[in-house]
């Protein structure tokens, strides 16, 4: 079969589209034909060996699909660690769903990684409850127009939540207001600290939606509410979060972890952020948003764009079909 194979650690330029042999299936795998894989930030980090975990090249790349699930014929989509990209890929059965009606295979992909992430940092925000009488629930979202964050402007619409995001360009600010985002910042004209103090009146929010790393998560601390948190979930800057824990006694803040890789694996976790995602979008008011789609023998050009910070919503590699 045709796969994009990472053929060593140094970067888009060592993907290579290559006939490999089918996957074998584990207890409690299916085999899945593919058509479409989500492309995610952590897929660029994993072609420079920044991502923890992943075995060494030749590797298959992609952990987002959509496709048919061979047998039952049933379309499905789903989250794996490695090796999504490629005609046929071996998922656990317990991260795939069903693809809801009337959803293209490029939404299908765009779907699982975004959505449950996004879900997820409210739920540890503790925002997927209506905030207490007379108060209202404050968001930051960094990356506010990529994959992760334009998901979590539809859900915090849903929820009721006053959001604040950032992006580099206007113009994919205004795309975001399109799905709900009250307060776009672009950083580059605009201390996104400053703004917030302003526009909240000297309070702040109470999550920020943190995934850059370095100085930016000392600085979303600052963006915080008394009792606020910053959800870590990336450091797509390349550097190590700074945070001197210190600065958390000011307004009993803290600082938390979010990685569906590990939250994935518990049951427990997913069933009601699924059953939550799924009622919406049976009401028809979650949809991906999808920016740009690529041919596979194209893959490297979808990785660039990651890399460039110049996509909007999600990237979606087309595998076949
Ligand atoms: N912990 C988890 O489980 C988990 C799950 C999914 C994603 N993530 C993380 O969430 C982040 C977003 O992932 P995504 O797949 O949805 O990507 P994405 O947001 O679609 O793309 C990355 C965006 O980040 C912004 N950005 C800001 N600084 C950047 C920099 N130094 N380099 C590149 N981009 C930069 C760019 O938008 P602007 O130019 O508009 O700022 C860019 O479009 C990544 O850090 C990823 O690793 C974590």
């Amino acid at each position: 079969m045709k796969a994009l194979v990472i053929t060593s650690l140094s970067g888009p330029d060592a993907l290579a589209v290559q006939n490999v042999p089918e996957p074998t299936i584990k207890a409690g795998q299916t085999l899945v034909r593919v058509a479409a894989g989500g492309l995610n930030f952590a897929d660029f980090m994993t072609t420079k060996g920044g991502y923890p975990g992943t075995p060494a090249p030749p590797l298959i790349a992609g952990r987002e699909f959509s496709g048919v699930e061979e047998g039952s014929g049933r379309r499905v989509m789903g989250y794996v660690q490695w090796g999504a990209f490629a005609e046929k890929a071996a998922a656990y059965s317990n991260m795939a769903w069903a693809v809801p009606d009337g959803w293209s295979d490029e939404q299908a992909a765009a779907f699982p990684v975004n959505y449950f992430t996004a879900y997820l940092g409210y739920w540890q925000a503790g925002m997927t409850q209506p905030a207490a009488a007379g108060k209202n629930h404050r968001v930051l979202i960094h990356a506010v127009a990529g994959g992760v964050g334009t998901a979590a402007v539809q859900i915090g619409r849903l929820l009721g939540v006053e959001m604040y995001g950032t992006s580099s360009s206007d113009e994919k600010l205004a795309r975001v207001k399109e799905l709900g985002l009250q307060h776009g910042i672009n950083y580059k004209r605009h201390d996104y600290e400053e703004v917030v103090k302003n526009l909240t009146h000297g309070e702040g929010v109470d999550a920020v939606f943190e995934m850059l790393g370095g100085e930016h998560t000392a600085k979303s601390l600052r963006c915080l509410r008394d009792f606020g948190r910053v959800i870590q979930y990336g450091t797509a800057t390349g550097r190590a979060p700074q945070l001197d824990v210190r600065a958390l006694y000011a307004k009993s803040a803290m600082v938390q972890g979010l990685w569906l890789t590990y939250l994935s694996q518990k049951r427990e976790i997913m069933e009601p952020a699924w059953q939550r995602l799924s009622a919406w979008i049976a009401e028809g008011k979650l949809a991906p948003q999808i920016g740009h789609v690529f041919p596979l023998e194209r893959a490297v050009e979808a990785y660039r764009l990651l890399e460039e910070g110049k996509n909007y919503g999600k990237v979606v590699v087309r595998i076949s079909g």
